[in-house]
């Protein structure tokens, strides 16, 4: 089977890969990467947790072959973590108890990443609108849902913060 030469920005950095054709995002973040933070679930696009940003769109990378998206900007969870401490929506769900196993929530929060950049005002049907193809086991949807309210506020204040 021939491999081909992909690359990505992967995080903010250039990474070129080697891949066998149909080797997915996921494949490629977890096993060459070493970015676990991206969680492997169904594998069949129905339960979100694979989520990832690519060139800022949510996409599930499990079901993403990684030639078919050659110079893709792509971020995972690692990347949203700044050096020190946690990003606002990491703080929201940490404070708002909203991960249980945490099994979900890197997916839960790429999502909430994505829709707080198009949307920094999201109303509750929003929230619930954008995580609905995000399975989280423990079911605490609630607390999420919650959670991402709050990451609203906190993202415009650090904005906020930043520009004074
Ligand atoms: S692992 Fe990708 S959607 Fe479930
Ligand atoms: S916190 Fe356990 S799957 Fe969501």
């Amino acid at each position: 089977m021939k491999h081909s030469v992909v690359s990505l920005t992967i995080n903010g950095a250039e990474r070129q890969m080697l891949a066998a054709p149909g080797t997915t995002l996921l494949d490629v973040l977890r096993e060459s990467q070493g970015l676990t933070g991206t969680r492997r679930g169904c594998e069949q696009g129905a339960c979100g947790t694979c989520t990832v940003l690519v060139d800022g769109r949510t996409a599930m990378s499990c079901m993403l072959p990684v030639e078919t998206i050659e110079g893709a900007h792509v971020e995972t969870i690692e990347g949203l973590t700044p050096p020190q401490g946690l990003h606002p929506i990491q703080e929201a769900f940490l404070e708002g108890f909203a991960t249980q196993c945490g099994f979900c929530t890197s997916g839960m929060i790429m999502v909430a990443a994505a829709l707080l950049a198009k949307n920094p005002n999201p109303a509750r049907d929003d929230v619930v609108r954008a995580i609905s193809g995000n399975i989280c086991r423990c079911t605490g949807y609630e607390a999420i849902i919650d959670a991402i309210l709050d990451a609203a506020v906190r993202v415009k204040s650090a904005s906020r913060a930043e520009a004074a």
